[in-house]
């Protein structure tokens, strides 16, 4: 039986960092409405000369070190990202350049904020099936091009940031299981409808969303995809020892692990100082819980997230 097991991960928050005072100066809000009614304290806003490539391409840098892994091991990239550098061609082969790789599968997945679950997912059923040796699997965004900033409803929500991780062939986990689903019935509750049309932009080219409704099937669909995991690996929930889910509202955080009953001590957040960063922040919650020593070998960490689509999924891991 064949495996992916983990060998490294990075992450990368761009310099300049926003507060919710900032935000104070710029839209009708105020730093306790955020806070109370997200979490959220700051977040990193990309320069104006990087793209989300660039961000990947540091994230990925820390991971290949972190592993001990050079370009020319790498078999298949996959990134996840909403803020593509290009319309086309895709962000995975933009850092497959920049990395200087000659020559692997690349390519870009798009679940929105649970794309980072999608692409590890991906990058492990290519694994398991033997078609690729050490996998490079990314997230990175840069919402702030995307976000009217003079919409207070969104644009106090996300940041820009990205996180990667390199997984290996191993005959043990490793990687136990992913789960992955979608329910495109709900594709206009989240969404940028805008795109290029005959020379011109039609469409929204800002985020948009049923803030109350996106709140509700989160907290649904985070508690569930737990305990379909648990239950395909005949685990119990208090085997996990971390759970890592998207970090989209510290409130729809705090909700799942109630209702799951996994203290908050077990549950790695980053909200406070990311903000929401889509695809990029279960692999940037990952490797700061990594890097300041919380998760250990042999503990269970359960990677779990919800985006735009719907989409959502999870990946358990036995470290
Ligand atoms: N500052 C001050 N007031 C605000 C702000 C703001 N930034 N944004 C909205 N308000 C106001 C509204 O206008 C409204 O005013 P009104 O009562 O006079 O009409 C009031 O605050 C309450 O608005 P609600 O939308 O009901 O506030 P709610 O408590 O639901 O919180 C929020 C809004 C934070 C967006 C919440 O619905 C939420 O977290 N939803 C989940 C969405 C999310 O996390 N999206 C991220 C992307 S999706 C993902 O990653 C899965």
């Amino acid at each position: 039986m064949m495996y992916s097991k983990v060998i490294g991960t990075g992450s990368y928050l761009p310099e300049k960092v926003l507060t919710n005072h900032d935000l104070e100066n710029m839209v009708d809000t105020s730093d306790s409405w955020i806070r109370s009614r997200t979490g959220i304290e700051q977040r990193h806003i990309a320069a104006d000369n990087e793209m989300a490539s660039d961000l990947a391409l540091n994230a990925c840098r820390k991971a290949m070190k972190a592993a001990d892994v050079s370009a020319d091991e790498i078999n298949l990239i996959i990134v996840a990202t909403t803020t593509p550098d290009m319309t086309f061609p895709s962000t995975a082969c933009i850092l497959q350049y920049k990395l200087g790789i000659k020559d692997c599968p690349a390519f870009d997945v798009q679940a929105v904020c649970s794309g980072f679950i999608y692409a590890l997912a991906t990058a492990d059923m290519f694994i398991r099936a033997g078609r690729c040796r050490t996998a490079l699997v990314v997230g990175t965004e840069i919402y702030s091009r995307i976000l009217d900033w003079t919409d207070r409803s969104t644009c106090v929500l996300f940041g820009d940031g990205a996180g990667a991780m390199l997984i290996t062939q191993s005959d043990q986990p490793g990687i136990l299981s992913n789960h992955l689903h979608a329910d495109g019935s709900y594709y206009n509750t989240l969404s940028l409808s805008g795109n290029i049309c005959s020379g011109k932009i039609k469409g929204n080219p800002y985020v948009s969303m049923e803030g109350n409704t996106v709140f509700k099937f989160a907290v649904k669909v985070m508690e569930e995809i737990v305990h379909e995991t648990v239950a395909e690996n005949n685990l119990q929930i208090s085997d996990i020892d971390w759970l890592i889910p998207h970090q989209a509202n510290i409130r729809i955080i705090q909700s799942t692990a109630k209702k799951l009953g996994i203290p908050m001590e077990k549950v790695v957040t980053t909200i406070d100082k990311h903000g929401n960063t889509s695809a990029a922040s279960i692999p940037l919650a990952l490797d700061l819980a990594l890097r300041d020593g919380r998760i250990r070998p042999g503990q269970h960490v359960l990677l779990e997230g919800v985006g735009g689509g719907f989409t959502w999924g999870a990946v358990l891991i036995r470290w």
